[in-house]
């Protein structure tokens, strides 16, 4: 379906309860098929795909752009207060609507995402590749994404599951998702005024964010539970499925 933001979705369960599930790069709601399949007994799940990811067409102008885009959803599905978790990119795209919207998040999922915007070093390896992905199309990133997203000896289908919701990216949203993250704004500031229940999880074997940033993150938000999920690296969702969906749970039903 598509219409809230100009976003297509998958809606699961009833009730008051309402936890939105926002994805990461190049990813799309698909990664969250076990969350949402499990959460949506005892909540309402609304697990969009952003702009240029999975089946929403277009491409993401900025953090900020993206977190309207998901407003407006929620706005038309009737959710004025709600639960949301971001992965990764998603992350920061809640930061972003955090900042724009404070009064709208009830709690909030922060799962294998940073606060601090990107090194100068960074900025340059993602126009690198927003590049290439116009150039060569997304073949390169269903390659090298689960490599390092996912921990080595991951069971091939899950690789495999990986590298088909890779594909399903368009170069052009692959281009702008990374020139977007590339400008966004540092959230360390916000942390300490995260006046909502935080739940952080991380994937103990996560190569893209170290271990110490994670518990500094945390650390730095008042009350938020750090949850390790000691087998996963990027994708804990998908690694460690039911330890991220009892995090998800008990922040949502709070
Ligand atoms: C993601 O999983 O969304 C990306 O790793 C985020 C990033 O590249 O900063």
């Amino acid at each position: 379906m598509t219409r809230g933001g100009g976003l297509d979705w998958t809606e699961k369960g009833s009730g008051d309860r309402v936890l939105l599930l926002v994805h990461g790069f190049p990813l799309s709601r698909e990664i969250w098929e076990e969350q949402v399949e499990a959460l949506s007994h005892d909540l309402q799940v609304i697990a969009p795909d952003l702009r240029g990811f999975g089946a929403s067409p277009g491409r993401i102008e900025s953090m900020e752009a993206a977190a309207r885009d998901l407003l407006e959803l929620m706005d038309q599905l009737g959710c004025r207060k709600f639960a949301a978790a971001g992965h990764s990119m998603g992350g920061y795209v809640l930061f972003a609507m955090r900042r724009l919207a404070p009064d709208r998040l009830s709690a909030l999922g922060l799962v294998c995402t940073r606060a601090a915007a990107d090194s100068e070093e960074t900025k340059k390896s993602r126009e690198e590749m927003a590049r290439r992905a116009m150039e060569l199309g997304v073949e390169f990133l269903a390659d090298l994404m689960p490599r390092r997203q996912l921990a080595p000896g991951t069971a091939p289908e899950l690789v495999e599951k990986v590298r088909r919701i890779v594909r399903r990216a368009a170069p052009e949203g692959v281009a702008a998702a990374l020139r977007a993250m590339a400008a966004r704004t540092d959230a360390t500031p916000l942390l300490s005024t995260l006046d909502l229940p935080v739940v952080v999880i991380a994937g103990r074997r996560d190569p893209l964010i170290p271990a110490a940033e994670t518990e500094a993150m945390a650390a730095a938000i008042p009350s938020a539970r750090l949850v390790w999920c000691e087998n996963a690296a990027h994708l804990a969702m998908m690694e460690e499925p039911r330890l991220v969906t009892d995090a998800l749970r008990l922040l949502a039903v709070r």
